[in-house]
C-alpha cells in the first residue's frame, strides 16, 4: 500500500464501524466520468457511486447551484416553508403522474415511507391490511421496513424478528404472483428493473400481473425507483415503460446528483389517507437538497439528458455485447439504457480489483454480476474508453492473472 491509503486505512480500521469491505484506492478528485486517486492514478468512472453521480463528478451547472445555495440558505425544517421543495415536488410530478411528494434523505427513507403510506391508507379506509408481497431477489434498504421486504437472507437473519406479513414471490413469475396476492393484501412492492438482485428488468407480462393483482384486490402498489429511476433507464421512471400504474413511487440515488435526498411519490389516492403528523424528517426536503435535485431535473428534461441516454445508452448495449461475446465466461447481459448487468459463470469478485488495476471502476453485484452504472452524462466515446478496460480486465480474469 501507498502512504496515502496506509494512512486512511489505518485510520478507519481504528475509528470506523467496520461494514464495509472496501476496494483499496482512495478517490480525492473527479471530473466528469473521471476520478483519480490519491496517487494521481485516473480511473473512468462506470458506476458513479452506486447511481448516484448523475451529472458526473464536480459537474459545473451542479456545483455553482450548490455552492451558490449554501451561501444562501441551506436548511430551515420542515417547521416553515422555502421556496424550492414545492417547485421540485411539482416536476417530479409532471415526470412521474404522481401528484404529491414526501421528501427525506435517502432510498430506504423513500421505501419506508411508501410501506407507512400503504399501512396508513389501509387504517384509513377502516380495514386494516398489513400483508406486503415482495420480490426473490429483491432489495429496499437496511432500515427495518425496508429490510423486512428485501429477500436477502444474509442482510436479514442476523436482525430479526422483522415486519410480519411480508411474502416472496419469484421474479417474472405472474402466476405465483397471482396466487400470493389476496385481499389481505396492502402493497406489493417491486423494483421495475431490480438492481442489487442482479440487473433484472421485470417482464411485460409480469407488470401485466401486477397490475391485474392490484385491480383484482385493491392492493397498492409500490414501485422502487430508487435505483433504475431519474433517466437511468432512458425513461424518467421505468415503471412507466412496463405500464405500471403505481400508488407509490420510492426515489433516490441519482436525484440530488451526488446531495443526499430521497422522496416518495404518492397518488391522490393515497394522498388523501394522510394527515399531519403522520410522518417527517427533520432534513427531508431542505434548500440544498432542493436545488441540487432540481438542478439534476434541469438537465434531465431541459438540458436534453433523456435523449442522450437514449442515444448512448444503445451504443453501450451494443459495444457490452461485443465485447461479452468475447468472454466465455460471460453467461447473460441484462439492463436498459445506462443500467447493465453482466452475468458470469463464476464469482464477480475478482473483476473489480481487475478493473481498478486498468483503470475502470465497477462493482459486483448478486455475487456474479458485474454492474455498471455509469455517470449519465457520459459519451460514447468514453463508454468505448470504459468498456476496452473492463474488457482488458474481464480478459485478465480469465487468463487467471
Ligand atoms: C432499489 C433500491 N431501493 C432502496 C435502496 C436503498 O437506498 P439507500 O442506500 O440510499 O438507503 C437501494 C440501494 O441500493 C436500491 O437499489
Amino acid at each position: 500500500m501507498t502512504m496515502v491509503l496506509d494512512e486512511v486505512v489505518g485510520r478507519e480500521t481504528r475509528h470506523i464501524l467496520q461494514t464495509y469491505r472496501r476496494q483499496p484506492v482512495t478517490f480525492v478528485r473527479g471530473q466528469g466520468v473521471r476520478l483519480w486517486d490519491a496517487e494521481g492514478r485516473e480511473y473512468l468512472d462506470l458506476l458513479s457511486g452506486i447511481g448516484v453521480a448523475a451529472l458526473g463528478h464536480a459537474h459545473r451547472g451542479l456545483a455553482r447551484a450548490v455552492a451558490e445555495q449554501s451561501e444562501t440558505l441551506i436548511h430551515t425544517s420542515n417547521l416553515f416553508y422555502h421556496p424550492l421543495q414545492g417547485q421540485l415536488a411539482e416536476r417530479l410530478a409532471n415526470l412521474s403522474g404522481l401528484p404529491r411528494a414526501f421528501f427525506c434523505n435517502s432510498g430506504t427513507e423513500a421505501v419506508e415511507a411508501c410501506l407507512k403510506f400503504a399501512r396508513r391508507y389501509w387504517y384509513t379506509k377502516g380495514e386494516p391490511r398489513a400483508e406486503v408481497i415482495a420480490l426473490e431477489e429483491s432489495f429496499h434498504g437496511r432500515t427495518f421496513g425496508s429490510l423486512s421486504v428485501t429477500s436477502d437472507e444474509h442482510y436479514r437473519a442476523p436482525f430479526a424478528p422483522l415486519l410480519g406479513g411480508v411474502k416472496f414471490v419469484p421474479v417474472n413469475e405472474p402466476a405465483a404472483l397471482a396466487a400470493a396476492v389476496s385481499r389481505s393484501t396492502a402493497a406489493i412492492i417491486a423494483e421495475p428493473v431490480q438492481g442489487e438482485g442482479g440487473i433484472r428488468p421485470l417482464t411485460p407480462a409480469f407488470a401485466a400481473a401486477i397490475n391485474e393483482a392490484c385491480a383484482r384486490t385493491g392492493a397498492l402498489f409500490i414501485a422502487d425507483e430508487v435505483q433504475s429511476g431519474v433517466g437511468r433507464t432512458g425513461y424518467p421512471f421505468y415503471f412507466a415503460a412496463l405500464g405500471l400504474k403505481p400508488h407509490l413511487v420510492s426515489v433516490g440515488k441519482a436525484l440530488g446528483g451526488g446531495v443526499p435526498i430521497g422522496a416518495a411519490l404518492v397518488s391522490q389516492e393515497v394522498a388523501d389517507t394522510i394527515s399531519y403528523g403522520d410522518h417527517g424528517s427533520t432534513y427531508g426536503g431542505n434548500l440544498l437538497a432542493c436545488r441540487a435535485a432540481l438542478c439534476v431535473l434541469d438537465e434531465l428534461v431541459g438540458g436534453g439528458l433523456l435523449a442522450h441516454i437514449g442515444r448512448v445508452g444503445l451504443h453501450f448495449e451494443r459495444r457490452l455485447k461485443a465485447i461479452a461475446a468475447k468472454h466465455s465466461m460471460v453467461k447473460d447481459v441484462r439492463g436498459r439504457g445506462l443500467m447493465w448487468g453482466l452475468e458470469l459463470s463464476r464469482d464477480a469478485a475478482a473483476v473489480v480489483p481487475a478493473g481498478l488495476e486498468r483503470g475502470v471502476v465497477v462493482n459486483r453485484t448478486a455475487e456474479t454480476v458485474v454492474r455498471l452504472l455509469p455517470p449519465l452524462i457520459i459519451t460514447e466515446a468514453e463508454v468505448d474508453e470504459g468498456l476496452a478496460r473492463l474488457d482488458a480486465a474481464l480478459g485478465a480474469v480469465e487468463a487467471g492473472s
